[in-house]
C-alpha cells in the first residue's frame, strides 16, 4: 500500500475539520464533533436509501401533508428523525428546525456551552425517492443567540445566511458525498461504505467562472417574470448551452459546483418568493457556493444577505458560477 492511499485513508472527515482552525479549541473539537454527527446521519440514511425497495414500509408516501404544504414521504419522516436522533445524546445542539417540522424540536437536556443551532432539509428531492434517483440531505450550524425560551427562535429571524457557521450536504448518488464549509473554503468527502468513513476527496473546490450548464423547471415557464422568459429566450438562441434538471437541488447544486453554470429557481405570479426555502436550502448552498467563488443571489440581493421574517421563509434563487449568475441578473435589472 502506498504511503499516500493510507494518510489519505486516514483523512477523516473530523480530523479535517479539526485541521480548519489554528488549534484545538472548544469550538472546534464541537465543530469537528457536529460534522461527525452530520456525517453519521448520512451513513444511516445511504444504507436505509439503499435498500428501500426491498423493505416493507420505506418507500412511498406517509398520507401527512407537511407545514409546506407538500405530501410527506415515509423517507422524509426517517431520514428527520435520523438528524433528531443522531444529535440527542451528543451534547452538541439544542435546536434542530427542519423542513419537516413546522416549530423547532429542543433538546434541553443537553444544550451545551457552544449552543448551537442545526437547521436542516432531511431529504432534498423527495419526488426522487422512489425512482431511485438521486436525493440529497442539507445542513446548516447556527450558535444560539439569547436564551430563547418562548421557543419561537426569534434569533434565527434577525441575522442572514452570513451568520452560518457551517454548512454543506451529502449527496446520495452513486456514490455518497458529503460537501461541507466552515468559511474556511468547500470541500468534500466520499463514503468509504468498507470503512464506514466519509474519506477526504477535494479540498477547497472553486466553481467555474462560466459554465454551459442551466438548470431550471422550464415547465413553468408562463409563470416567469417576464426576465426570466428573455433570459430562456436568450439561451434558446445562444450556442454553447446545456439544460439539465434532476428535480433535487443537491444534485443540480453539486453538478454546477463542480462543472459551473447557473440554478435558477425563479418566483412565480402565484409564488413571488419562490419554492426553495432559506434558513436549510438557499442559504447554505448560497454559504457554499461564495466560498466556492461563485454568487447566489434572490434577483434582487444576494441570497446570504436575506434576513428571514419566518422559520419557513422562502427565497427565489439564482445560484452557480458568478458571470452565470451576473447574466440572469442583468435581465432582472434591464426590466426593474
Ligand atoms: P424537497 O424535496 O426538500 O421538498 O425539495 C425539493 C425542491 C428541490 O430539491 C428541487 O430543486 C425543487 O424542489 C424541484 O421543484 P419542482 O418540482 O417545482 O421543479
Ligand atoms: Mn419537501
Ligand atoms: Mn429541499
Ligand atoms: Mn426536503
Amino acid at each position: 500500500i502506498n504511503e499516500h492511499a493510507l494518510d489519505r485513508d486516514c483523512t477523516t472527515l473530523s480530523r479535517h475539520v479539526l485541521q480548519q482552525f489554528p488549534s484545538f479549541t472548544p469550538e472546534a473539537q464541537d465543530i469537528s464533533a457536529i460534522m461527525s454527527r452530520l456525517a453519521l446521519a448520512g451513513k444511516l440514511i445511504a444504507r436505509r436509501l439503499s435498500r428501500a425497495g426491498l423493505m416493507d414500509n420505506a418507500l412511498g408516501f406517509t398520507g401527512e401533508v407537511n407545514v409546506q404544504g407538500e405530501s410527506v414521504k415515509k423517507m422524509d419522516i426517517y431520514a428527520n428523525d435520523v438528524f433528531i436522533s443522531v444529535f440527542k445524546q451528543s451534547g452538541l445542539v439544542c435546536r434542530l428546525a427542519s423542513e419537516e417540522m413546522e416549530k423547532l424540536y429542543y433538546i434541553p437536556e443537553n444544550c451545551p456551552i457552544g449552543r448551537y443551532t442545526l437547521l436542516y432539509d432531511p431529504i432534498d428531492g423527495s419526488s426522487n425517492v422512489d425512482i431511485n434517483l438521486n436525493v440529497g440531505s442539507i445542513f446548516s450550524i447556527r450558535q444560539q443567540v439569547g436564551n430563547d425560551l418562548d421557543g419561537t427562535a426569534q434569533d434565527l429571524l434577525q441575522t442572514g445566511g452570513r451568520e452560518q457557521i457551517a454548512a454543506g450536504y451529502i449527496l446520495y448518488g452513486p456514490s455518497t458525498v458529503l460537501v461541507y464549509s466552515i468559511g474556511n473554503g468547500v470541500h468534500s468527502f466520499i463514503l468509504d461504505p468498507s470503512l464506514g468513513e466519509f474519506i477526504l476527496a477535494e479540498e477547497n473546490i472553486k466553481v467555474p467562472n462560466r459554465g454551459a450548464v442551466y438548470s431550471m423547471n422550464e415547465g413553468n415557464f408562463w409563470q416567469w417574470d417576464r426576465s426570466i422568459r428573455d433570459y430562456i429566450r436568450y439561451v434558446h438562441r445562444h450556442e454553447g448551452y446545456t439544460a439539465r434538471y434532476s428535480g433535487a437541488l443537491v444534485g443540480d447544486f453539486h453538478r454546477i459546483l463542480l462543472q459551473g453554470g447557473v440554478f435558477i429557481y425563479p418566483g412565480t405570479l402565484k409564488k413571488p418568493e419562490g419554492k426553495l426555502r432559506l434558513l436549510y436550502e438557499t442559504a447554505p448552498l448560497g454559504f457554499l457556493i461564495e466560498q466556492a467563488g461563485g454568487w447566489a443571489s434572490t434577483g434582487e440581493q444576494a441570497i446570504l444577505d436575506v434576513i428571514p421574517d419566518k422559520l419557513h421563509a422562502r427565497t427565489p434563487l439564482i445560484i452557480g458560477s458568478t458571470e452565470d449568475v451576473k447574466l440572469v441578473e442583468s435581465f432582472i435589472q434591464e426590466l426593474a
